[in-house]
């Protein structure tokens, strides 16, 4: 078989770091290749786990990402764990007040606009005749059918339409890649900086180690038939 690459993007997050940490230490890749706007310093001096710096809106610097990627070997796991919840300027909604144009643009750029345009470049690279998984990190809050709270109006939509580009992307793959995954998945509250204003005593906060493992286990459970699903880090079917 040919050079097998798992791409992680956003590696430079709480949840990709550990991505490419869990997926260094099993066999078979021939590198696990972090993908993100900037290096972190201190990422690992490591021949197979190189970061690749790349402007994730720009899409010159996309197709030239695709280009690289296509001479290194063969891409058989695509993960996107981009996302944006909350930053300085940027609180999420507690009601329908509270929303603004600017937010729901920032919103919707990283988490919806970033892993669409990371899906166009890159899925084209997964084989055409072997196994391959591609799964977007989303989030329970983005399901329309399980939201009974409301709030977090912008983040909950930005990810509802990332669940819409999942699914549409696995529909084009069935038919051309019918041996593709091609999920959107639920990390569940994860130590990261992401959910560190909100996480203060949730039922159970994994650490992002704990939840790349339940994730991959996830993923590895998967059959084609499963495509355009939407799955929690337990396995479990999320409604839309
Ligand atoms: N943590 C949780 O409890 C939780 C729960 C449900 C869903 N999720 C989802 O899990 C995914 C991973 O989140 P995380 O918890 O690991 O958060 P995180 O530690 O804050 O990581 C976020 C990642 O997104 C990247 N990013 C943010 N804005 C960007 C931009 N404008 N351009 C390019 N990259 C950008 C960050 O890159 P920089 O390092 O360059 O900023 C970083 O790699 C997200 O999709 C999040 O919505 C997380």
């Amino acid at each position: 078989m040919s050079d097998r690459l798992a791409i992680v993007v956003g590696a430079s997050g709480g949840l990709g770091r550990a991505f490419v940490a869990r997926l260094a230490a099993e066999p078979g890749w021939s590198a696990v290749i972090g993908v993100g706007r900037a290096r972190p310093d201190d990422w690992p001096e490591d021949p197979r786990t190189p970061f690749l710096a790349v402007d994730l809106l720009d899409e010159t610097a996309l197709a030239d990402l695709a280009r690289q990627l296509r001479e290194r070997g063969v891409v058989t796991l695509l993960l996107i764990a981009t996302g944006l919840l909350h930053d300085a300027g940027l609180t999420p909604e507690k009601s329908m007040r509270a929303v603004s144009a600017a937010a729901m643009l920032r919103l919707f750029e990283v988490n919806t606009i970033i892993p669409s345009l990371v899906l166009k470049h890159l899925a084209p690279l997964l084989p055409k005749d072997e196994p391959s998984v591609i799964a977007a990190i989303s989030a329970r809050v983005g399901s329309i059918g399980d939201n009974r709270l409301g709030g977090w109006h912008a983040y909950r939509a930005s990810k509802a339409a990332l669940n819409m580009m999942i699914r549409c992307q696995a529909l084009e793959l069935q038919r051309e890649r019918p041996r593709a995954v091609c999920v959107a998945l639920h990390p569940g509250t994860v130590a990261t900086a992401l959910s560190a204003p909100f996480a203060r005593s949730p039922k159970t906060l994994f650490t992002p180690d704990d939840a790349a493992q339940r994730l991959l286990k996830t993923l590895s459970q998967l059959e084609p038939a499963d495509s355009g699903g939407f799955f929690a880090y337990d396995g479990q079917p999320i409604p839309w």
